[in-house]
């Protein structure tokens, strides 16, 4: 059974930067093979792993619905999720693309669904890259996962969102194993408010990643986060993380 990280966090906070550097450093420990999955309808895992999408579950769902009487609708979605996934070194990408427009999309949602998960079945890790908000949440496409990241800043308003979408996977009694935060792109050290929320909240704090502006010029300049050097403070700091929550599993 594949390991399952899932990505949370409000917008910009460094959710897919943290996803594509968890990634790297499972490459570079030898856990391929890794399947990395863009759950964001903006798309965008591809760019900071250094691959091109060409088709999404999204549009194979669109299709369905117009997939000629006779023919199986279940072959043609198992043919066309392999076509999307997008082959690389130690891992594959799928991207899920844009949400249902009108129409009746629960049909296609199952086998969607259905088709991800025996894909899933092929991996050691699955990363999941989810869209910022509860949104996906609440829509269940985070049905479950052995860990939840949830990526912040370090301000207090950060570290209360991050409590609050703990407390929204608990409401909603999503399957998730252990959910711990990421403070991201942290300048200096932390405020005593801040580190006083995180106590007051209970969020296990995981890890703190510095402001790096190696990761900004890469991020400028369009240069994979993937390619960032071994000795990178960020890409260290995440190689620990991934050996205490995602390896010694
Ligand atoms: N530690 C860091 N140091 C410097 N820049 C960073 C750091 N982490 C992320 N960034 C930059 O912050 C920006 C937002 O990061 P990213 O796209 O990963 O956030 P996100 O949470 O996935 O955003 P969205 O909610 O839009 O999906 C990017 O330009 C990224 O390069
Ligand atoms: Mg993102």
């Amino acid at each position: 059974m594949a390991f399952f990280v899932a990505m949370a966090g409000k917008g910009g906070t460094g959710k897919t930067t943290v996803a594509g550097l968890i990634i790297r450093s499972l490459l570079k420990k030898g856990k391929s093979p890794i399947l990395a999955v863009d759950a964001d309808a903006n798309c965008n895992l591809n760019e900071v792993l250094g691959v091109k999408i060409t088709e999404t579950i999204g549009k194979i769902r669109e299709e369905l619905l117009q997939v000629p009487p006779g023919m199986t609708k279940d072959a043609y979605i198992g043919y066309r999720v392999q076509q999307a996934l997008v082959e690389s070194d130690g891992f594959d990408l799928i991207a899920m693309g844009r949400p249902e427009g009108p129409g009746c999309y629960c049909y296609a949602n199952v086998l969607c669904k259905k088709y991800v998960d025996i894909l899933a079945n092929n991996y050691n890790y699955v990363i999941i890259d989810n869209e910022a908000g509860l949104e996906h949440m609440s829509r269940r496409t985070t049905h479950g996962a052995d860990l939840m990241v949830i990526v912040t800043d370090a301000s207090l308003r950060g570290v209360i969102t991050a409590a609050r979408i703990r407390d929204l996977c608990d409401e909603l009694k999503l399957k998730i194993n252990k959910i711990v935060v990421i403070l991201n792109r942290v300048f200096g050290e932390l405020t005593p408010d801040t580190r006083g929320e995180i106590e007051k909240t209970g969020l296990e704090l995981a890890c703190i990643l510095p402001a790096d502006d190696t990761i900004r010029e890469f991020d400028e300049r369009g240069i994979p986060t993937l390619q960032l050097p071994d000795d990178n403070k960020v890409v260290k700091i995440i190689d620990e993380f991934v050996d205490k929550y995602m390896v010694q599993k």
